[in-house]
């Protein structure tokens, strides 16, 4: 846990044409800055960066955001990644609150894991250019497979030598520990000697996606059966296989680029293919796909294009992450390299635009893959066939998101098509698919219902199902509470009178009246609820708190309401003739009547309620009681009218 405090420090050092600056290069124009956006193809500049308001926008592709926005877009940052980054760059030492020794071990040891890799990797580029024996053996080998200078520097290979310990003895003459060494798994103790792992071999440094070493692939260089091919390095604080994809750090923009991700299985797949100018492959290392693998992927594009060996075992690995990943809503195909090739031998025999163009031809949309090799798997085995049948259902219902429904049909009549069989009874079976998921799903939420309830927090604005006189009114309302919460973010700390602040004063009404329920917008509630915490731990929170807010709907909300163009309202001039007021001049009129407009819907509300309570024929004293508060509630509204009229409404 970051504590506040230092977010709100990092918060306010953060300048966002330096941050931007690391990665695109911007020209200024006028009080804004411009450049090539780094999130589409383009060659006229049409990404902007308003130094004023602290965020970015692209004209070309629509992206947009704040500096720690920009982060997690860019470099795939977490949203505690990027605060780490920013406080790193602006030299803010983080105290980590909340965390246990062992948390901070556990710290400590990835980071020097880190440091220890880097020079571990330093060391064995080092031997693959520098020493005779690198070059001669390990340099030869990869020259020899079509690997060039230019491609080996970028992927940081290297060599250890085939002596028994040339690397332990430069990493402890080095100072690193013993134990360190043997958890990186780059020495092990043999014959009671810290000995080198991979010694002899090939090494392929593995990234995360910032760039900095995990851990190692080692291949051996003379073929040897007794020898494993590639040795890796083990699971410890950093390598974790499981959330690993080689190749995401070079991969990451051309995946953005081409919002299409291509999943090969080996080291020399993606350096090949590299090689050859396709730069937005990873690989799984040759199992199939977890689930942490698939999110990353996510992260960078909604496309998979799974290229595996043509082979059964690359059929069957292709399709064992199937599920998962159409749960994730990726859309997956599928290319199989014929010939016994894999896509590194493939991409050298028929050459890079042979290899595109075979991409793009034979890439078949893996869902109806499989309605097609399992049929033939089937035969006339109609006990087989009809298994199949439900599988694809269950598959296919899988599928069952909003967005994904035309999909979901589109796929029912393909399906159906290949498999011979009625479209509706498939559509049926779908059906029946995704109710028992549904009541699967709802069970699992009724146990977990009472901590679930906030998240119903989406913003409302547009509601197909009411008229249109309705929806200005709610949209009224909702105008009205985002000024609200607009001027409680902006002026909730300067002093409403000689006791109390703003914040004092608005949170004091909305208490005494009721009024928090009335906000339709659960997320400008949220803000609210956001900025009282942090007003009461004495943070005086401002703008900046929600625009670097760690939920994105927040953030944007806050830029929405705060970059609102009519500063002032029209009427205003109706009244006077001088020159125009600042809204700062104004804040205290200005939250005023957000408060009392609050109010005006309050008594509304509790107008209508009493007149159902009218209709509903009540008896003598009873009428008369609801009568009395009908005439009460409406001398109220007309007072308060009376005053969100005077002042300024927007
Ligand atoms: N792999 C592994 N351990 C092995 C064999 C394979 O970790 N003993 C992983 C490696 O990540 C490897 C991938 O599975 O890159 C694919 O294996 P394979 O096709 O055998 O290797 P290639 O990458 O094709 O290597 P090469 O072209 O040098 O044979
Ligand atoms: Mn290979």
């Amino acid at each position: 846990m970051i504590p506040q405090q230092t977010i709100q420090e990092i918060q306010s050092k953060i300048d966002i044409i330096e941050v931007v600056g690391e990665f695109v290069r911007l020209k200024r124009r006028g009080t804004n800055y411009l450049g090539l956006c780094p999130f589409h193809n383009e060659k006229t500049p049409s990404f902007t960066v308003s130094p004023a308001k602290e965020i970015y926008k692209c004209f070309g592709c629509g992206r947009s955001g704040n500096t720690i926005g920009f982060l997690m877009e860019h470099e795939k940052y977490s949203y505690v990644e990027a605060l780490r980054w920013l406080a790193n760059r602006y030299g803010i030492e983080i105290v980590e609150s909340e965390t246990s020794p062992e948390f901070r071990q556990q710290q400590q040891t990835a980071d020097s894991l880190y440091i220890l890799n880097q020079f571990a990797q330093k060391f064995f580029s080092d031997q693959l250019y520098n020493a005779e024996e690198g070059t001669d053996i390990g340099l030869s080998y990869l020259k020899e497979r079509g690997f060039n200078d230019e491609t080996i520097k970028k992927f940081q290979l290297g060599y250890n030598p085939a002596a028994r310990d040339s690397f332990a003895k430069a990493a402890l003459a080095a100072q690193y520990s013993q134990d360190l060494l043997q958890k990186s798994g780059l020495i092990v103790i043999r014959d009671n000697k810290p000995a080198d792992n991979y010694h002899g071999r090939i090494i392929f440094p593995i990234h995360n996606q910032s760039g900095k070493v995990l851990g190692f692939g080692a291949r051996i260089i003379a073929k040897n059966d007794r020898a494993p091919k590639y040795i890796n390095t083990p699971e410890n604080e950093i390598y974790v296989k499981s959330r690993i994809l080689y190749g995401s750090y070079f991969a990451r923009h051309a995946i953005d680029r081409e919002n299409e991700c291509l999943l090969v299985e080996g080291y020399t797949d993606v350096i090949s293919l590299h090689q050859a100018g396709i730069e937005n492959v990873v690989a799984s290392g040759g199992t199939s796909l977890t689930p942490d693998q698939l999110r990353l992927i996510k992260k960078y594009s909604n496309n998979l294009t799974i290229i595996y060996d043509g082979d059964n075992a690359g059929i069957k690995a292709a399709l064992r992450g199937l599920d998962l990943a159409i749960e994730e809503g990726l859309n997956v195909q599928l290319v199989l390299i014929p010939d016994k090739e894999d896509p590194d031998s493939y991409v050298r025999k028929v050459g890079a635009d042979a290899f595109k163009d075979f991409i793009k031809s034979s890439k078949k949309d893996i869902i109806l893959f499989q309605v097609e090799n399992s049929l033939k798997e089937a035969g006339n085995d109609s006990t087989r066939k009809a298994a199949l049948v439900n599988q694809i259902a269950e598959t296919i219902a899988r599928l069952n998101k909003a967005e994904d429904f035309t999909r979901q049909q589109d796929y029912i009549h393909r399906s159906a098509e290949l498999m011979k069989i009625d479209e509706a009874g498939l559509t049926t079976l779908v059906n029946q698919f995704i109710r028992e998921k549904i009541t699967k799903e709802e069970k699992k939420a009724a146990k977990t219902a009472p901590e679930n309830r906030t998240d119903d927090a989406t913003p409302k604005v547009n509601d197909g199902g009411k008229d249109e006189e309705a929806l200005f009114l709610i949209f009224k309302d909702e105008l009205n509470e985002r000024a609200m919460v607009r001027s409680l973010i902006e002026f909730g700390n300067k002093p409403w009178d000689d006791n109390q602040t703003v914040a004092d004063f608005v949170f004091s009404e909305m208490e005494v009246n009721g009024l928090y329920d009335l906000l339709d917008n659960k997320k400008l509630l949220q803000m609210i609820e956001l900025f009282k915490t942090w007003y009461e731990e004495g943070l005086a929170p401002g703008p900046k708190n929600f625009l670097y807010y760690e939920d994105v709907q927040i953030s944007q909300l806050s830029v929405d309401i705060t970059n609102t163009q009519d500063e002032i309202s029209p009427k205003w001039k109706e009244y006077y003739d001088g020159p125009m007021p600042t809204r700062e001049e104004l804040y205290k009129q200005d939250v005023l009547s957000s408060v009392n407009y609050l109010k005006l819907r309050k008594i509304r509300r509790m107008i209508l309620e009493n007149q159902q309570d009218l209709e509903k024929n009540p008896t003598g004293e009873e009428l008369l009681t609801l009568l009395q508060t009908h005439q009460h509630l409406k001398e109220l509204e007309i007072d308060l009218t009376r005053l969100t009229g005077t002042v300024i409404l927007r």
